[in-house]
């Protein structure tokens, strides 16, 4: 390591003493960031995290929509992103009013939003899910019409585990959509004995292909079994930083290097110091949709892991 980094990480762990700071990383941040969080997990994993986190500051290193579901469940906590441009981009592909418009098209149809998608979406959401818990979610369900926003491939993945009829909005993640079935074909030729694990957030002729469809924190623990050896790695490449950390001896490999989300990859050492030293930037729910999201978000809460 070096030095300008050994100082730089000393300085953040005194200040994140001093102000009763956590760190929280998602498993796509760069490998210097996740190796100074106390908790290094997926969308859901996170959230729990924060709700039972009794810190007074919560310093989230992943994307805009995960620090505000955590200022959706911790109101009284400061939660910080270390750089305010990290959003996710299909995230801000469905907004409150084209979603009233939709609603409106499907009056009786349950709103299930992922939780990529902001607080105001949330907020006119029946109930939220992760990609670790999206058919359990739409399972609990009493309504057999759901409109699910925004990822249609998860919506397409689930849609395939349920009788339920699915409406999907049309949006994706563009980080994903860059893992093709040739990839994991070309692999499969090369890696014979790897298991294959794609996200649901893959494309469906992707997931056709793989061995097991599993959120980020499924693929940890997936990786952890005696009978995994070598994994191909359908997800965004931040994964195997963990994956290759946690299981030494064992072999990941990475659908395809240009998996990358740059929105991720904007937090680094640097920034989060400065977001502690600084307090800022910020990011609070206002209160009035934060209610109404909380709502969304509880139940899925409740729910937990699929
Ligand atoms: P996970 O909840 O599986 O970590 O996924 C979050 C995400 O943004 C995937 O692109
Ligand atoms: Fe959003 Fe895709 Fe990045 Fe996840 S990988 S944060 S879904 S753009």
């Amino acid at each position: 390591m070096e030095n300008r980094d050994v100082k730089l990480i000393e300085e953040t762990l005194s200040l994140k003493r001093q102000k009763n700071a956590v760190i929280l990383a998602h498993n796509y941040q760069l490998g210097e960031v996740q190796d100074i969080a106390d908790f290094v997990g997926d969308s859901l994993e996170l959230s729990q995290n924060a709700a039972k986190s009794e810190a007074d500051v919560i310093v989230f290193c992943g994307v805009h929509f995960m620090a505000e579901t955590a200022s959706i469940l911790c109101p009284d906590k400061v939660i910080l992103l270390p750089d305010i441009n990290a959003g996710c981009p299909m995230a801000d592909m469905v907004t409150t009013e084209r979603l009233r418009g939709k609603k409106e098209e499907f009056p009786s149809a349950a709103v299930v939003c992922y939780v990529n998608s902001s607080a105001e979406v949330k907020s006119e959401s029946d109930v939220c899910c992760t990609s670790a818990n999206a058919v359990k979610v739409i399972e609990s369900l009493n309504t057999q019409e759901i409109l699910f926003v925004p990822d249609q491939y998860l919506g397409h993945y689930v849609s395939t585990k349920t009788d339920k009829k699915m409406v999907l909005w049309p949006d994706f993640c563009p980080t994903h959509m860059r893992i093709k079935p040739e990839h994991i074909i070309q692999l499969r030729q090369e890696y014979p004995q790897a298991k294959v694990v794609v996200h649901p957030e893959c494309r469906p002729e992707v997931i056709a292909l793989a061995d097991k469809v599993l959120s980020t924190g499924g693929m940890c623990r997936y990786a952890r079994r005696n009978d995994v050896r070598e994994m191909v790695v359908g997800t965004e490449i931040g994964m195997i930083h963990r994956l290759r950390k946690e299981n030494p001896g064992k072999k990941f490999i990475p659908a395809s290097e240009q998996a990358i989300c740059p929105r991720m990859k904007l937090i680094s050492l640097e920034k989060v110091l400065w977001s502690l030293e600084e307090m800022a930037p910020e990011v609070k729910v206002p209160e009035e949709i934060r209610l109404k999201a909380k709502a969304a978000v509880d139940k899925m809460m409740k729910i937990g892991r699929g």
